[in-house]
C-alpha cells in the first residue's frame, strides 16, 4: 500500500481552478493553509491526511484510522467476498469502506487483525525490516520438540519461492501447543512452517504485533486504536 503524498503546487493544481504556476502567488498572498500553518513552498509536502485549506475552501480534511478487529474462525480477510463473511463486514465504522487489512490472516485463523486507511501506517508495520513480531498461538497435530525450536531458529526452506524464513523463536507450551514469534508474513507460513515437518497446524490464533495486542477484545469486535498503539507504527522510522 503506497503512501500518498504529492508536492503542494500539484496538489493544489489537481484539486481547484488554479493553475501549478498560480500556486506561487497563492502562496506569497498567504492564501494556503496547511494543517493550521500558512504555507511557505511550493515544494511542501502533503499527505493524504493533512489539512488544506484554499482562501475559506476546505480542499482536503481526511482523518486516518486505525483499528484492531479480534477475527473468528471462518471468516474471510477481505475486504470484499461474494460468499463468506469478511472482516469488513463485523466493522462497524462509517468510513470502513477506505480501510485495508494490515497483515492478512487465512480463513480459520483467529486473532488480531489491524485495519487502517494509512498506507504508510500499514506498510512500517508489515516490512520485515522493522522486525515487528507477530506473536501466533499455534496447536499441532502431532508432539513438539526442541528439533523444531533449532530448524524455525536456523530458518525453514520454502523451495516454492526459493527462499529461507527469517530466524523464529518457538516456545513450546505443551506437547500439541506453542508459541510462535515471526518478523515476516509469507503466505501461509505458519503452516509451512511446521508442515516441513509433515505435522498439521489444527489452530492457530495471532496475539499480537509487536506491542499491540488483542488483550481481552472479545470475538468478533473491534476497537480504535489507541494513540501509544499508533504511535508505534509512527516510530518505525520511514522506509
Ligand atoms: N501463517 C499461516 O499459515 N496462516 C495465517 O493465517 C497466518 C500465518
Amino acid at each position: 500500500m503506497k503512501s500518498k503524498t504529492s508536492r503542494l503546487d500539484r496538489f493544489i493544481f489537481r484539486h481547484s481552478e488554479f493553475s501549478m504556476s498560480d500556486v506561487r502567488l497563492l502562496l506569497a498572498q498567504g492564501r494556503i493553509v496547511v494543517d493550521g500553518c500558512v504555507a511557505q513552498s511550493i515544494q511542501q509536502k502533503v499527505t493524504e491526511f493533512s489539512r488544506v485549506v484554499l482562501d475559506d475552501k476546505c480542499l482536503q480534511d481526511r482523518q486516518p484510522i486505525y483499528l484492531m478487529l479480534h477475527k473468528p474462525k471462518g471468516v474471510v480477510s477481505a475486504t470484499k467476498d461474494g460468499k463468506h463473511t469478511t472482516v469488513l463486514d463485523l466493522i462497524n465504522h462509517p468510513k470502513k469502506h477506505e480501510l485495508h487489512i494490515v497483515g492478512r490472516l487465512d480463513f480459520n485463523t483467529t486473532g488480531l487483525v489491524l485495519l487502517t486507511n494509512n498506507g504508510a501506517w500499514s506498510r512500517r508495520i508489515s516490512l520485515p525490516e522493522t522486525k515487528l513480531k507477530k506473536a501466533y498461538e499455534v496447536t499441532v497435530s502431532k508432539p513438539l520438540d526442541d528439533t523444531y525450536v533449532a530448524a524455525f531458529r536456523e530458518g525453514v526452506y520454502f523451495a516454492y519461492e526459493d527462499i529461507t524464513t527469517q530466524p523464529a523463536e518457538l516456545e513450546v507450551l505443551s506437547d500439541y501447543t506453542a508459541r510462535l514469534f515471526l518478523t515476516e508474513g509469507k503466505y501461509h507460513q505458519v503452516k509451512r512452517m511446521f508442515g516441513f515437518f509433515d505435522n498439521e497446524v489444527l489452530a492457530l490464533h495471532r496475539v499480537c504485533v509487536g506491542p499491540i495486542s488483542l488483550g481481552a477484545l472479545e470475538e468478533g469486535r473491534s476497537r480504535a486504536l489507541t494513540a501509544n498503539e499508533v504511535a508505534i507504527g509512527e516510530t518505525l522510522g520511514a522506509l
